[in-house]
């Protein structure tokens, strides 16, 4: 039997640029996700650019290894006849106060949704943030507390608005902390009362796989990589600050990326493998929840000749200033070898090989519940923060039934094993588990592959993978089943 500590939060999570549509409408401004094209399984997605003096068009890659570069000249920018799944995306801007009824027919304790910095601030550095973006948001936290729903807010969620790395060069560039300070300050005075949760970054070490979509950037160096996470340390330092002062109630939390790594041997030279692949996710950790820069990052850049443009009140900050907690994603584990005779896997943004004790979904993607009780362990005892799942979930091509049925057992499963797993980390371990936010609840745009046919909902939209399609949405079987859940407060599983 499962047993969930009183005011647990239980409920969902989605992002603005997967999520939210209304690209253009209420003043706002183009973000970087806004000039991003579908991909798929096999086809990555890419950015669209132009030069507006010569009227010249293309695309790059970007990250996770691929080309970045696009002709001197030229900038990301919306070309005609591409379709940009972030335009209309499930169209929340026109769907929320139905969306937010499912929510709370679940039973939702929380949502996870994140603003959209260019409604706030339609180019980033604007004197005026947009009146108009911000009643947006108003309405949605107000549909929440018809239903007694506590929002989660991600301040930037895979997205900075697009002038920021137009004019700026995104996150490399320090200017941005100040921006985001302001922005950060705007949000809280304005929300007071309504929000008390925030996440600052989402998945904030993507910045070492695709700086594109974690730094606004268009440069792969490891300077620039290391440059873009500092600022965004010092940045969330400020966010904190400027939180607690505002508002004591606030919590702001650091958000990560984290997947515990399997050594696919026992060879000592992949336990070696999985201690330094650890600690290029933990160094994110360490500075923004733990307020220190760990020694093995500083002996990384040592040798790599990195240098930091930084102060000595950044590290004050840092240290002063640390998330109030520690939230994170985690879907499945990664299994790592040395060895080169193992069938790799591809999978989500890290590489790894096949495992043999665990099945995956079409895209790759295991099913481990395990990861959770090993990932909650492993970070609230490094920190002893609070800590909360803000993602997990299994992403399936879903089918409607001429009923409007979505009989989708295999979510169950996965849930099932997954709320289990979470359970033991409370119960076991004693770990100090605040939530838990499955991802994408109501069906969105695929993060990784731009696809909509990777759903994750418990409610389906209906849209294809062109843009097509009503946007109707339907219970799935899922739904009675989470509300269930919900109700019992993770006792009923089955
Ligand atoms: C997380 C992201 O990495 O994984 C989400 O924070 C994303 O934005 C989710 O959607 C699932 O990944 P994907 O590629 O299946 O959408």
């Amino acid at each position: 039997m499962s047993k969930f500590p009183k005011g647990f939060l239980w409920g969902g999570a989605t992002a603005a640029n997967q999520y939210e549509g209304g690209y253009l409408e209420g003043g706002k401004g183009l973000n970087t996700s806004d000039v991003m094209t579908a991909g798929s399984h096999t086809v990555p997605r890419r950015i669209t650019w132009k030069n507006e003096k010569t009227g010249e068009t293309g695309y790059t890659g970007m990250g996770f290894g691929s080309d970045m570069t696009f002709p001197e000249g030229a900038v990301p920018a919306v070309l005609e006849n591409t379709y940009y799944p972030s335009h209309v995306a499930t169209d929340f801007y026109h769907h929320f106060k139905e969306d937010i009824a499912y929510m709370g027919e679940m039973g939702f304790k929380t949502f996870r949704l994140s603003m959209n910095w260019a409604r706030i601030f339609p180019n980033g550095d604007d004197d005026q943030a947009n009146e108009e973006g911000l009643k947006f948001y108003d309405e949605v936290f107000d549909e929440c507390k018809k239903y007694g729903i506590e929002p989660l807010v991600t301040l930037s969620h895979y997205e900075t608005p697009l002038q920021l790395l137009i004019n700026y060069g995104g996150w490399k560039n320090r200017k941005l902390i100040g921006f985001f300070e302001k922005y950060a300050k705007t949000v809280f005075e304005r929300y007071k009362g309504k929000v008390k949760y925030y996440l600052t970054f989402n998945e904030i070490n993507i910045m070492d796989m695709a700086p594109y979509m974690g730094g606004g950037m268009m440069d792969n160096s490891d300077q620039a990589k290391a440059q873009g996470a500092h600022n965004q340390f010092v940045a969330s330092a400020l966010a904190v600050k400027a939180a607690h002062e505002i508002d004591p109630e606030i919590k702001v939390g650091q958000m990560l990326a984290y997947a515990p790594l399997y050594p696919y041997t026992c060879d000592p030279a992949d336990q070696i493998l999985q201690l330094e692949m650890s600690q290029h996710t933990l160094f994110y950790s360490d500075v923004q929840t733990g307020g220190f820069y760990p020694e093995y990052r500083l002996k990384e850049y040592e040798r790599k000749g990195i240098v930091l443009d930084d102060t000595p009140e950044d590290y004050e900050l840092i240290k002063n200033y640390s998330s109030d907690f520690l939230s994170f994603s985690c879907y499945g584990g990664h299994t790592l070898t040395t060895h080169k005779d193992v069938e790799g896997s591809g999978g989500n943004f890290f590489m790894g090989v096949k495992n043999p004790y665990m099945e995956t979904n079409a895209w790759g993607w295991a099913t481990d519940p395990a990861c959770l009780r090993l990932a909650c362990n492993t970070l609230y005892y490094r920190y002893r923060k609070p800590i909360w799942i803000v993602e997990n979930g299994i992403g399936w091509s879903d089918v409607k039934e001429a009923d409007g049925s979505v009989h989708d057992d295999y979510r169950i499963d996965y849930l099932r094993k997954n709320i289990k797993s979470m359970s033991d980390a409370i119960n076991l371990d004693g770990v100090d588990l605040m939530g838990y936010t499955m991802w994408g609840c109501i069906d969105l745009v695929s993060a990784g592959t731009g696809e909509m046919k990777k759903r994750y909902g418990f409610v389906y939209v209906d849209m294809d993978d062109e843009g097509n399609g009503t946007l109707e949405r339907s219970k799935k079987d899922s739904f009675e089943w989470y509300k269930k859940v919900i109700a019992s407060d993770g006792e009923d599983l089955d």
